[in-house]
């Protein structure tokens, strides 16, 4: 599985590509906004076009900059201008392009679907955005996408608002056992004649986590051999991350927190003093020759 960092940070970037398991980055508008605040917080100049130069140069991966505009012509506009700046830097820019950029169902939904296509027929190669469903990532495989981020955190979260359920940012979500309590309640729905089991929905339309989500556009994906690859974004805890590895996904894109959270464990370090202090001078010796 590859390893991308997701963050607009140019400190993270270069620490984690230091420890040489760094093999892209993603970044959003969001991510940037940090990225520039924290700057200007130390009181450092920042000019945009040299920091975005910086980060190409920094990782020798595919480094994802997303558009900003909503309409396809704007988008495609935009994505041409981030490539001609920025690809002559490493040759590694990926435009994002969000699956759909509509604010409500009245607006046009397929402009983001209308601009993989194109950039993908002049060669530009795209990452599609904001993906909360199979149904949007098979869209996105079918434009052409080169790329296509599922975003699971906040699938996670969105269930857990709908269920009324508290958690901390990188808490786990234990969807398994939610899927337990369902069948438990339909069970027990159906015993009395089927009544409301209808109405009972822990998930969103059948996903019960954004790890799920991976999982059905992997299965999607082999069923007719697409091509695009899935980067498994929005991640907020280690345990996340294994369970995607575990799938196979291609790529994960992980915050720098949650990368330094799955080098650690109380019983690594605990075995490590012990180590440190069971060293005997005759040891010791081999090391001074
Ligand atoms: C993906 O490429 C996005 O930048 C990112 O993973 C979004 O994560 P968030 O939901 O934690 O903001």
């Amino acid at each position: 599985m590859k390893i991308f960092i997701d963050t607009a940070d140019l400190d993270e970037i270069k620490e984690a590509a230091s420890w040489g398991i760094l093999d892209g980055v993603t970044t959003n508008p969001s991510l940037i906004k940090k990225a520039v605040e924290k700057m200007k917080a130390k009181g450092k100049e920042i000019s945009m076009e040299g920091y975005i130069r910086q980060i190409c140069k920094a990782v020798n991966g595919p480094v994802s900059l997303e558009v900003k505009g909503r309409s396809s012509e704007e988008m495609i506009k935009e994505a041409k201008i981030l490539y001609e700046k920025f690809n002559e830097v490493n040759n590694n820019v990926v435009i994002k392009i969000p699956v759909n950029t509509a604010f409500s169902l009245e607006e046009p939904q397929f402009e983001g679907i209308k601009a993989i296509k194109e950039l993908e027929s002049n060669g530009i190669p795209t990452n599609a955005t904001l993906v909360m469903t199979p149904e949007q990532a098979l869209l996105a495989a079918k434009a052409g996408a080169s790329y296509v981020s599922p975003f699971l955190g906040r699938v996670d979260d969105f269930i857990r608002k709908n269920l009324g359920i508290k958690h901390g940012k990188m808490d786990y979500w234990d969807y398994e056992a939610i899927e337990l309590i369902e069948q438990e309640e339909r069970k027990r729905s159906i015993e009395k004649g089927y009544e409301g089991a209808a109405g009972i929905n822990y998930g969103d339309n059948g996903i019960y986590s954004g790890v799920e989500l991976v999982y059905d556009i992997i299965e999607t994906y082999e069923a007719y051999g697409y091509e695009t690859k899935i980067i498994a974004a929005s991640i907020r805890n280690a345990r996340q991350v294994r369970e995607v590895a575990m799938l196979g996904v291609d790529i994960a894109t992980i915050p720098f927190a949650v990368i330094k959270e799955m080098i650690g464990h109380y019983k690594t370090m605990e075995g490590m003093k012990k180590f440190s202090e069971d060293v005997v001078e005759e040891y010791e010796k081999i090391f001074k020759s």
